[in-house]
């Protein structure tokens, strides 16, 4: 076991280092994520993963990225499969950060790694649930943003008894997380609708709305807008979400999760405009930082197995390496404070002009 708690040492990290303005941030760059962050030509010089001697590469300028919904759509298209097949086989299958107990991950086979980490979203949905005093204000009918495979709107109905719509911008999407809720049986509280949320919102009456990890994807001025147009004055908007804290996160995230990563200012400013004010903000990123630790180890113990397999293919390795190394990138951002997690609500005092 080296020092991320992976049993092999496939995954290149990056070591921090000092920054000159012609390299790119190293604690925040992953191999295969180098941009010219900075929108200018630069040099990345990383520690080669055999030996440490630095490896130096020049990268072009590169556009920044954006999260345009038809992006959005296509990233969900292929990666629901992926979803499923690494947090599933559900009902209950999520797609954020999970608050991990029993110390680093040891080397359990992908099935009990995957079950542990399961076990783990559900205790994050927990938190922010006490944080959002959930058992107060979700009430009646709640509309998720950014449903996903369906795992929290599944878990919200079947804890609080309410009625949740789904939304989501990726219809297969939305196919697969009404079969997951009637699966769980509780097609009767679950329902999904698609629809690019920054563009339009569900007809139709709701009480509360909630979104995990799906704002980061979407402009916020519209989709707070659209929160607006959705709910009732007094209703409330509860968010957990990934934020940005240091400007050179940006661009390796936004390009790797095909998302529009911004700061909390950013949220504070697009809900005044459409009437929210914020009244519950917690800083949960120390309490999910080791998810991504477990979520390494998943990927190392799918690689070894599939080997041991014969069965793993080129395709196979070079995204599970990927992941690994983007995940590597992630904890070692988090921990140097380039991204947060912050579970925030916010409560309408006024509709939209
Ligand atoms: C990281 S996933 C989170 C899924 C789910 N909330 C969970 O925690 O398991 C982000 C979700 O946001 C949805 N999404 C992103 N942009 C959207 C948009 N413009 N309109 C509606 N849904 C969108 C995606 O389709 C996806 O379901």
């Amino acid at each position: 076991m080296d020092a991320m708690g992976c049993r092999s040492a496939r995954f290149d990290l990056v070591h921090d280092r000092r920054m000159t303005d012609t390299e790119i941030p190293v604690t925040c760059a992953g191999s295969d994520s180098f941009l010219a962050v900075t929108g200018k030509p630069c040099r990345a010089i990383i520690p080669s993963p055999m030996d440490g001697s630095p490896i130096v590469e020049d990268m072009p300028a590169a556009p920044m990225p954006t999260a345009s919904p038809s992006a959005v759509r296509a990233y969900y298209l292929r990666k629901n499969a992926e979803i499923l097949h690494r947090y599933g086989p559900g009902p209950q299958v999520h797609f954020h950060a999970a608050v991990m107990t029993g110390g680093p991950p040891h080397d359990g086979t992908p099935a009990e790694l995957r079950r542990r980490i399961v076990e783990g979203q559900t205790r994050y949905l927990d938190r922010c649930a006490d944080i959002w005093e959930a058992a107060t204000v979700f009430r009646g009918r709640v509309l998720d943003i950014g449903c996903g495979l369906g795992g929290p709107a599944i878990y919200w109905a079947q804890r609080f008894g309410v009625e949740v719509t789904g939304l989501t911008i990726e219809p297969a999407q939305a196919q697969l997380a009404a079969q997951l809720a009637d699966d769980a049986g509780m097609a009767h509280l679950v329902s999904t609708t698609v629809e690019d949320f920054t563009v339009a919102h569900p007809q139709g009456k709701f009480d509360t709305a909630v979104s995990n990890e799906a704002f980061v994807h979407m402009d916020r001025h519209a989709a707070f807008a659209n929160a607006s147009r959705t709910l009732p004055l007094g209703a409330y908007l509860c968010i957990e979400d990934v934020l940005l804290t240091k400007p050179e996160g940006k661009a390796p995230a936004d390009r790797y999760w095909t998302i529009d990563i911004g700061p909390l200012a950013e949220y504070i400013a697009a809900a005044q405009a459409s009437g929210f004010t914020l009244d519950r903000n917690v800083d949960v990123t120390a309490e999910g930082a080791d998810y991504w630790l477990w979520s390494i180890a998943w990927a190392d113990s799918q690689l070894a197995q599939l080997e041991s397999e014969d069965a793993l293919t080129e395709a196979t390795e070079s995204r599970l390496l990927r992941s690994i190394r983007e995940h590597a990138r992630m904890y070692r951002c988090i921990t140097n404070n380039v991204y947060e997690f912050r579970a925030l609500r916010f409560h309408k005092v006024r509709d939209l002009a």
